[in-house]
């Protein structure tokens, strides 16, 4: 399977590619390719997929982990470029959403025109579904660990009233291949313990090799409104003591979160950035 990252908060000092908080990883596994999430509203992962000459026409599935913009903001554009492929994602990413600090409430949710223009592209997941050949979207996450503290800015507007996100919208991805299994998570707000072990519920025979993805120890584009240490030391521990070999992560896991992380996980984990190339 060979990932590349088409747009994260980071690149290389010589890179020429487009960045911005958000994050978009092409999947490509035997014939099947998949984009999940599509970067923020800029339209970086659009921008770079074509500085990479790679073709986004020959998408067969979009994944969107949640009902954030800097996961669904490349979306529009990229349905100018692709006719076909279904985007999969839970109903309630469509709610709008916020985060607001302070005074502030900022919308961070889907654009409107998604599903006003595209709706007949749009595919509801609430059960777990094999999409493609080894590509599983897996929407129900267990609640066995606490989640992300930087979630305590996020909101969600549910039936009128806008209560603290309990991510409802949130799924994440789960790729197989001979006895194991490869997780991508978007921001991980469910915790990204709760999605390993919702994955092992899953495929409780086979080992969990890789996560790739944010752990959201950064309040989206807050730098410095981190996790405590205890909270990314523990997560850090607990994925170490589950055996997981290798851990590719960026974006919401922020520079302070990472730096933690790699004093524990050392060489399991590697940063993402944007045009990284992995082969798993
Ligand atoms: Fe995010
Ligand atoms: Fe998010």
């Amino acid at each position: 399977m060979d990932v590349t990252v088409l747009s994260e908060n980071t690149k290389l000092k010589n890179s020429n590619l487009h960045t911005e908080h958000g994050l978009s990883l092409l999947v490509e596994k035997d014939d099947n390719i998949v984009l999940f999430d599509t970067g923020g509203p800029e339209g970086s992962a659009i921008q770079n997929a074509e500085s990479l000459n790679l073709d986004l026409c020959d998408v067969d599935a979009v994944v969107i982990s949640h009902g954030h913009d800097d996961h669904t903001g490349g979306l529009l554009d990229f349905f100018k470029l692709n006719d076909d492929a279904p985007v999969y994602l839970k109903k309630e990413a469509l709610n709008p959403h916020y985060t607001c600090s302070s005074n502030n409430k900022e919308f961070i949710g889907m654009d409107e025109r998604i599903i006003e223009e595209y709706s007949n592209r749009i595919k509801f997941i609430s059960e777990t579904t094999e999409i493609l050949e080894d590509f599983f979207v897996m929407p129900n996450i267990y609640q066995k660990y606490p989640t992300p503290t930087t979630n305590n800015i996020l909101f969600s507007k549910e039936d009128n009233k806008i209560l603290i996100d309990k991510f409802q919208h949130e799924l994440f991805m789960a790729v197989k291949s001979i006895g194991e299994i490869d997780i991508f998570s978007g921001c991980g707000h469910k915790g990204i313990m709760n999605i390993v072990c919702s994955a092992e519920e899953a495929f409780p025979h086979m080992k969990i090799k890789t996560i790739i993805g944010g752990f959201h120890f950064q309040a989206g584009k807050i730098s410095t409104f981190t996790a405590k240490s205890e909270e990314i030391e523990n997560t850090s521990r607990m994925i170490k003591s589950d055996g997981i070999e290798k851990v590719y992560t960026g974006h919401c896991t922020g520079k302070y979160g990472y730096q933690i992380m790699k004093t524990i996980l050392e060489d399991r984990i590697d940063q993402l950035y944007t045009g990284k190339k992995i082969v798993i």
